[in-house]
C-alpha cells in the first residue's frame, strides 16, 4: 500500500478516495477504453534487457507468480490458461516481478461490454511489483505482450484504465495508446446506477 506522499505523487489521490467511497456502498467507476499497439514504438527499453526477461508463462513459473501477489492463487491462474488466455511474466532472474494477461475471446471486465471482434484482443491484468515501479517496466514487458499476440495472429489491442490510475494511464502514453471511450459506472450497493458513455474519442 502506497504512502500519503506517494498517493500525491505518483496521481492516485481519486482512485482512493473512490476506494473509500466503494468500502460504504457508493461505487463511483469513471474509465477509460484504450487501444494500444498502433503506434511507433521507440527502442527505449533495450537498456532493462541485461537486468529483465519478458517472456510467455510457464506451467513451470506457478509458484514464482503466486509468490508474486497474495491474490494469485494457482485456481485463478489455472481457469485463466484453461481458458486459453495468455500471460507475459517478467523476471529478475527467477523472480516475477511483474505480468501481463491476454484474454482472446472477450472483454472480461464485467462491467465494459463491448465485443471483441477477429484480430482484437483484450489486455488485462498488468502488474509490476511495488518496488520495481517508475523504471518503465510495464511498457518493456508490454512490447514483449504485443510481439506474443501478433504471433498468434491479432494485431489490435484494447484494454481499460480507471480514469484516476495515473501510472497506468502514463505507462500506456508511453506506448502511444489512444482514448477509444470514456465511462461512467455508477453501483450503490447492489443497484446499478447506470453505465453511461461521456465522451468519444477516435
Ligand atoms: C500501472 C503499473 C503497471 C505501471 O508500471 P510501471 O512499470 O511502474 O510503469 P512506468 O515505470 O512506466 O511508470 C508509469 C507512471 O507510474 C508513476 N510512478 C513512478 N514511480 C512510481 C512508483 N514508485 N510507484 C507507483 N507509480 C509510480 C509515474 O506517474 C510514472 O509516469 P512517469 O514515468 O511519466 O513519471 C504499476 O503502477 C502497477 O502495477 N500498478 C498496480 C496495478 C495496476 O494499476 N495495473 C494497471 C491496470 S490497467
Amino acid at each position: 500500500m502506497y504512502s500519503k506522499i506517494q498517493t500525491l505523487r505518483h496521481g492516485l489521490l481519486g482512485q482512493r478516495i473512490l476506494e473509500r467511497l466503494r468500502k460504504i456502498g457508493l461505487n463511483i467507476n469513471p474509465y477509460y477504453l484504450i487501444r494500444e499497439g498502433a503506434g511507433p514504438l521507440e527502442n527505449n527499453w533495450s537498456c532493462l534487457d541485461a537486468e529483465f526477461t519478458s517472456q510467455v508463462f510457464l506451467q513451470s513459473d506457478m509458484s514464482a507468480m503466486c509468490a508474486c501477489t497474495a491474490w494469485n492463487t494457482p485456481e485463478v491462474l489455472q481457469q485463466r490458461l484453461d481458458k486459453g488466455h495468455l500471460c507475459i511474466v517478467l523476471k529478475q532472474q527467477q523472480q516475477i516481478v511483474g505480468y501481463t494477461w491476454v484474454d482472446f475471446k472477450e472483454v472480461n471486465d464485467s462491467v465494459c461490454d463491448i465485443e471483441l471482434q477477429p484480430g482484437e484482443v483484450y489486455l488485462y491484468d498488468a502488474f509490476i511489483a511495488p518496488e520495481y515501479r517508475g523504471r518503465g517496466l510495464a511498457s518493456y514487458m508490454r512490447v514483449e505482450c504485443y510481439q506474443q499476440v501478433r504471433r498468434a495472429g491479432a494485431d489490435i489491442f484494447y484494454s481499460i484504465s480507471d480514469y484516476f490510475n495515473s501510472p497506468a494511464i502514463r505507462f500506456k502514453q508511453k506506448l502511444h495508446a489512444k482514448f477509444v471511450r470514456l465511462y461512467l459506472d455508477v453501483k450503490v450497493g447492489r443497484f446499478h446506477v447506470g453505465h453511461w458513455v461521456l465522451k468519444e474519442y477516435l
